[in-house]
């Protein structure tokens, strides 16, 4: 297929980019590319791709393209929280218009990259399911939520829309980022010795490696169309739903010398839910979530010393926040996030 993948300069992007291409198709880039430098180790090969903004994305780009993978975005809370404004703009208007012109010139499947964040406050230790109430609780979560609502009412007999609603990531990718929890846990245990969990340690977070990620997305292009038109899907594995200081714990274990500490300064956190992965399993037979939180743990420390991760590029470099904020102030993206 002739692939059109949004964001395929950052963390998810760079590692679906190389899954697509090794299943044999023709993929093209399209990222303003607010963190192409932020690598981690040998520099990756991206596919050709368009330096632009999506929200300035034309017609022309997406004529002869069979299937979108809509990746780019403002891709967290504290980005979000940014900028309300900025992230209803780029994560919600500028991706339903992508897809309204993929629509209108033939694309025939749409696959969004939404979030498990969109149950937000559904609490509770009771398993997830696509069907459960939606309560965002953040502008980032929201504009998910917003978009899938819009990408549902373009679903017609020749545009099937899908929504991957994707756990959060953790794994190596060599566009790193250092800002979600996993990868920040070991990266803080890696540096300083200390395993340092902010909230009390006991809300639940649903994780799936970056990996994975890339094969659900792969096996949803060949998907038969029956089986995900329309349709939202989790995407992950039970095995991975754990509290923070679960996931706290098997960062002790990775990190050799290291150890816990639960500080408890931030309080209980309203974000904590469990979620039932096995939509995705019976529409996609071939694909289960094959990486374990513990093998992911131990793969990130042996890249961080391997690549010999500093203090000062776990901070600024690979968080999303700290790096636009000094590209920001130094001149080289604007206000409005253009480079
Ligand atoms: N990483 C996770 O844990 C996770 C979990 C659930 C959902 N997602 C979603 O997956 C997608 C990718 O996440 P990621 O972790 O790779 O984030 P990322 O920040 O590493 O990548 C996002 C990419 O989008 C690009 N981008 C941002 N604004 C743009 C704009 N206006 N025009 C063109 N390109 C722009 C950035 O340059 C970047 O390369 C996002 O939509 C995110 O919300 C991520």
């Amino acid at each position: 297929m002739r692939v059109l993948l949004t964001g395929h300069q950052g963390y998810l992007g760079t590692v679906m980019a190389g899954r697509l291409a090794t299943a044999g198709h023709d993929v093209t880039g399209l990222d303003s590319g607010l963190f192409a430098g932020c690598v981690l180790g040998p520099p990756p090969a991206d596919p050709p791709g368009h330096r632009a903004d999506l929200r300035d994305v034309r017609a022309e780009l997406l004529e002869g393209v069979d299937a979108v993978i809509h990746l780019a975005a403002l891709s967290n809370d504290p980005l979000g929280a940014l900028s309300p404004e900025l992230t209803y703009s780029i994560n919600h208007h500028a991706s339903v218009r992508l897809a309204r012109l993929a629509r209108d010139v033939g694309v025939r499947r749409f696959l969004y990259a939404s979030t498990c964040s969109v149950y937000g406050a559904s609490g509770g230790d009771d398993l997830l399911g696509e069907d459960a109430p939606l309560r965002p609780v953040t502008p980032y979560a929201e504009s998910k939520v917003r978009v899938e609502d819009e990408l549902l009412e373009l679903a017609d007999d020749d545009f099937t829309p899908v929504l991957l609603r994707n756990a959060t990531a953790f794994g190596f990718s060599p566009r790193l980022r250092a800002d979600i929890v996993l990868n920040n846990l070991v990266g803080h245990a890696h540096l300083t010795g200390e395993v340092r969990v902010l909230s009390d340690g006991t809300p639940w977070r649903p994780l799936v490696h970056v990996a994975d990620i890339a094969d659900a997305f792969a096996a949803m292009l060949d998907a038969p169309r029956e089986a995900v038109h329309a349709r939202a899907f989790n995407v992950g594995g039970e095995q991975n739903n754990l509290t923070v200081a679960g996931i706290a714990g098997h960062v002790v274990e990775a990190v050799p010398g290291s150890r816990l500490l639960i500080t408890g300064e931030t309080g209980a956190d309203p974000r904590s839910y469990r979620v039932d992965f096995s939509r995705i399993r019976q529409a996609l037979p071939g694909f289960h979530a094959r990486w374990t939180v513990k093998a992911g743990a131990v793969e990130l420390a042996e890249a961080y010393r391997t690549y010999g991760l500093t203090q000062a590029d776990f901070r600024e470099r690979f968080t999303r926040l700290a790096w636009l904020a000094e590209r920001r102030s130094s001149g080289t993206v604007t206000a409005e996030l253009r480079p």
